[in-house]
């Protein structure tokens, strides 16, 4: 089956080229300025923009956190993904019961999102309490067997890894080539806050940035920057950078010379501010973790996008309802399960809110949101990218077309999005997933479980 896309701007992270596109099995046969194809489907661009299907390298489909799931399951999820103009996601898996090893989360991972998915998804391993002998023996399998090179640890929360586990693993991590992704968080301020808070009454939705300081990032990220520099430059990517503190540490390490590192940040922290915590009852919407922070943080992260110094925007989706699951925090923000929903709004954000406003250009837009997360997490040129070889995986974008986020339009089970009322600049016309359109004008129409599940290569941070 022959699709020719017609009068496109084809933008990938080098440049905005006028030009067709013409996919053959749902793979970029030829981008060129003009191509005749009389045989193929033809769909017109009108001028519009084409860009990759993005690629959201932090996701929580369906996520166990023992009390309540998730709201978005991977139909869901990916539902909502897709009419956002993301067609990968890399999902973080949950930690499993206590005491389990690496593969059983992997197994519990294939049976919640294999038949569901209707985006591609792989995911990312999770290392949960220790890091002994079986447990590195797993992950090497894992990545080898699953195509799952890349695992996460937690600096914080119950099930995290202390000091000396954490360097086992990345001197594995080096020796295997597997990344280790990390969520920077010192535990031992965030608890004292935590508890202080109690001890102190101080329960409502004001308290939980409070308790959780922007210092507490900084002193993680420095921690494992260092940590992965002596284990001979172990591969890390740091998930969800919050803080301009916690992109100082980044920026020095940068400065010293460290290269095998990657640094995300997400819509949250580049487009919305602490005070959505003020009103105790709309601030159980935003909590998540690391908090929102300060306009200063903000402008930072914008300007650290501007020069390159970070390397991916991806989301932390992590939804949950407010009118039920939120209102667990309703007497005690630290009952309130943390994680917002945000997949569907990421590429409309990055786009207007950085290239609408001039803050990134628009090939740096693609970097963030396709081309990088597809190199570091192993899948590039499959994926991130328009041209020959690669998935037509592509998003037709009106640059010019205005819309209003509200959270009755998008496509998630969660009943509120943190940017509601947000007017942006830039409207997905329709999506694309491996040549079969998807999405059009707002309506998706593919069906239950065509996402593919995908064995990663190794990242680039590793090269
Ligand atoms: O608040 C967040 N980010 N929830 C998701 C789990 C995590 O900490 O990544
Ligand atoms: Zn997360």
């Amino acid at each position: 089956m022959r699709t020719l896309l017609k009068n496109g701007t084809v933008v990938n992270d080098s440049d905005c080229v006028k030009a067709d596109v013409l996919i053959e099995d749902g793979i970029i046969k030829e981008v060129s300025s003009s191509i005749d194809a009389p045989d193929a489907e033809l769909t017109d661009a009108g001028g519009k923009l084409l860009l990759p299907g993005a690629v959201d390298a932090h996701t929580h489909m369906d996520l166990d956190v023992g009390f309540t799931r998730a709201c978005d399951d991977f139909y869901s999820g990916t539902v909502a993904a897709a009419c956002g103009g993301t067609t990968t996601i890399i999902d973080h898996m949950a930690f499993g019961p206590k005491g389990v090893y690496p593969w059983h989360q992997v197994k519990e991972y294939h049976s919640l999102a294999d038949g569901n998915a209707v985006t591609d998804y792989s995911f990312h391993g999770v290392l949960q309490e220790k890091a002994d002998d079986r447990t590195l023996a797993e992950i090497r399998e894992i990545a080898e067997k699953e195509g799952i090179t890349s695992f996460k640890l937690y600096l914080t929360y119950d099930m995290m890894l202390h000091d000396k586990d954490v360097f086992a693993v990345l001197n594995e991590a080096k020796r295997s080539n597997i990344l280790i992704t990390v969520h920077c968080e010192n535990d031992g301020i965030v608890n004292y806050l935590r508890d202080r808070c109690g001890a102190e009454n101080n329960l409502t939705a004001a308290f939980h940035p409070k308790s959780r300081p922007a210092e507490a990032e900084a002193e993680a990220v420095n921690r494992m920057l260092y940590m992965a520099e002596c284990a001979d430059e172990a591969p890390l990517y740091i998930v969800h950078l919050s803080s301009e503190a916690g992109l100082k540490e980044v920026l020095a390490a940068r400065k010293r010379g460290q290269k095998h590192f990657g640094v995300e940040t997400c819509p949250q922290y580049l487009v919305l501010n602490d005070s959505l915590y003020d009103d105790p009852e709309e601030g159980l919407k935003a909590i998540m973790s690391p908090p929102l922070r300060k306009d200063s943080d903000r402008t930072a992260l914008w300007e650290a996008l501007k020069n390159d110094f970070l390397d991916t925007v991806a989301t932390d989706h992590c939804p949950f309802t407010f009118e039920n699951q939120k209102q667990r925090g309703k007497d005690d923000f630290r009952l309130c399960p943390n994680g917002a929903p945000g997949v569907e709004e990421r590429l409309p954000l990055l786009f207007s809110e950085g290239y609408g406003k001039g803050r990134i250009t628009l090939p740096q837009c693609v970097k963030y949101l396709c081309v990088n997360p597809a190199k570091i997490f192993g899948l590039y040129p499959k994926k991130g990218v328009i041209k020959p070889g690669s998935d037509a995986d592509i998003v037709i974008m009106d640059p010019e077309k205005t819309r209003t986020i509200r959270s009755a339009s998008l496509h998630g089970n969660a009943d509120y999005s943190c940017y509601e009322g947000m007017e942006i600049k830039g409207a997905i016309d329709m999506v694309f997933l491996r040549g079969e359109m998807i999405v059009k004008d707002n309506e998706f129409l593919g069906k239950k479980g065509t996402g593919r599940y995908l064995k990663r290569g190794i990242s680039s941070l590793c090269l």
